[in-house]
């Protein structure tokens, strides 16, 4: 079962949330997005973790704003589908959507949208603006997620090192 980061529902079973799981139900059982789960992102969850948070919530934006939701939903499980994690230099940070557009194809029929989501998420340090409102929508969401999994990283740490202080103090 999964389940987006503050969300009280899981997306394969909530009737709250069915028509999230009909638009990317093909999708999040792939082999392609479920092997997202053996790489760790943003040093505290898998990537797929990620991805499914990015999706899940540009959902719920763009169907509050009258958007597309199900392109978003799609986009946004596959914005980051790339394999290998290499240090996080500004050459990643640019190639990597692209990579992933690549990877998507390979597997999945995508609509307009549903590419320049992919290969434009990384705006501004990628070049290219997004070009509809869906993509300036994941574009966002994915930098807003990236700060709160960033915090909880943070969170952690500090948990972790509290806890070795305590044990090196009996
Ligand atoms: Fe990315
Ligand atoms: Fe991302």
């Amino acid at each position: 079962m999964s389940r987006a980061i503050g969300s009280r529902y899981t997306v394969e079973s909530s009737p709250q949330i069915s028509g999230y799981h009909d638009a990317v139900k093909d999708v999040i059982a792939s082999d392609e997005v479920l092997k997202l789960k053996d790489f760790t992102h943003h040093h505290c969850m898998t990537r797929f973790q990620h991805c499914l948070n990015v999706s899940y919530y540009s959902y719920l934006t763009c169907r509050r704003l009258g958007l597309n939701a199900e392109q978003a939903a799609r986009a946004g499980l596959l914005h980051d589908l790339y394999e290998d994690c290499p240090k996080c230099t500004r050459k990643h940070l640019v190639d990597h959507p692209e990579k992933a557009l690549e990877n998507a194809l390979e597997s999945f029929k995508l609509t307009k949208v549903e590419q320049d989501i992919i290969v434009k998420h990384m705006w501004p340090i990628r070049k290219g603006l997004p070009k509809y409102p869906e993509s300036v929508v994941v574009m966002l969401t994915d930098k807003y997620i990236a700060l709160i999994e960033f915090c909880i990283y943070l969170k952690q740490s500090a948990r972790s090192l509290r806890a070795k202080r305590a044990a090196s103090r009996a």
